[in-house]
């Protein structure tokens, strides 16, 4: 059995976040291509993974082609809409096309996206899907992806589930990658910035554990878990 590992990364500014992400993700998925032929990625929505597109619209991203893109989580909306993660990469990030991008379908009826999605990710890669890397941010009430404090989706045994909206506007439902299909990574990567988020690095560091009133928490995969912060995420360090 594999233990997990866990390295904290903090970096002086929110761009310096955003480059040694972006490098640490490009090293992860250039070193599985190299080992297995493909990469695969799930990407987050949030401020932070904002500019780390945009710095992989400016530079090429090594062997794209080779990688496998999926969204970590995203509200029930179409690509149109401005509330949309993965409209969000496409509009900071259109090179991303040369990927591999497998998206939610949001034409389907609410209570059948997640099913289709989690059957994408299984055709694509594999029964028990191991990402090669998992991003994720932080939310200042403790969430990760779409799984938020005394939620149902915090104990959804599928890979994929459909997700309140939690704490955060707008109110439409959100699809998430489960615990069980996070944990399953071969790397997870926490990307948080800025004062509010204190308190939940403290959390983590002090080796709290609880799931319901601190989704991050649950967040332990059978790989390496990363942290990369800034210094206002954990001003001591
Ligand atoms: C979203 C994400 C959300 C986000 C956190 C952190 O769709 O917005 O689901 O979980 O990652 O709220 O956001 P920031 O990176 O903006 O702090």
């Amino acid at each position: 059995m594999r233990v997990m590992t866990t390295e904290f990364v903090i970096c002086e500014t929110p761009d310096d976040v955003a480059r040694t992400a972006s490098d640490l993700i490009q090293r992860l998925c250039l070193s599985a291509i190299v080992a297995k032929g493909s990469a695969s990625l799930a990407v987050s929505g949030g401020s932070t993974p904002q500019a780390i597109f945009k710095l992989w619209q400016m530079e090429t991203f090594p062997r794209l082609d080779a990688v496998h893109v999926f969204m970590s989580d995203e509200r029930l909306v179409p690509t149109t809409s401005a509330d949309s993660n993965a409209g969000t990469m496409l509009r900071l990030w259109p090179d991303v096309r040369i990927a591999n991008l497998v998206l939610p379908n949001m034409e389907l009826p609410e209570s059948s996206v997640a099913a289709d999605y989690q059957r994408s990710l299984t055709e694509t890669i594999g029964e028990t899907p191991v990402f090669d890397c998992v991003m994720l941010g932080l939310g200042e009430d403790g969430h990760t992806a779409s799984l938020f404090p005394g939620k149902a989706s915090l104990s959804d045994e599928n890979l994929v589930c459909v997700a309140d909206y939690g704490t955060l506007p707008p109110p439409v439902r959100r699809l998430s990658l489960t615990y069980r299909c996070i944990n399953l990574a071969e790397n997870v990567i926490v990307i948080a910035t800025g004062l509010k988020k204190i308190h939940w690095i403290e959390a983590i560091r002090a080796g709290v554990i609880d799931r319901e009133s601190f989704p991050l928490s649950g967040v332990r995969p059978n790989g390496k878990l990363w942290f990369v912060l800034d210094r206002a995420a954990w001003p001591e360090a």
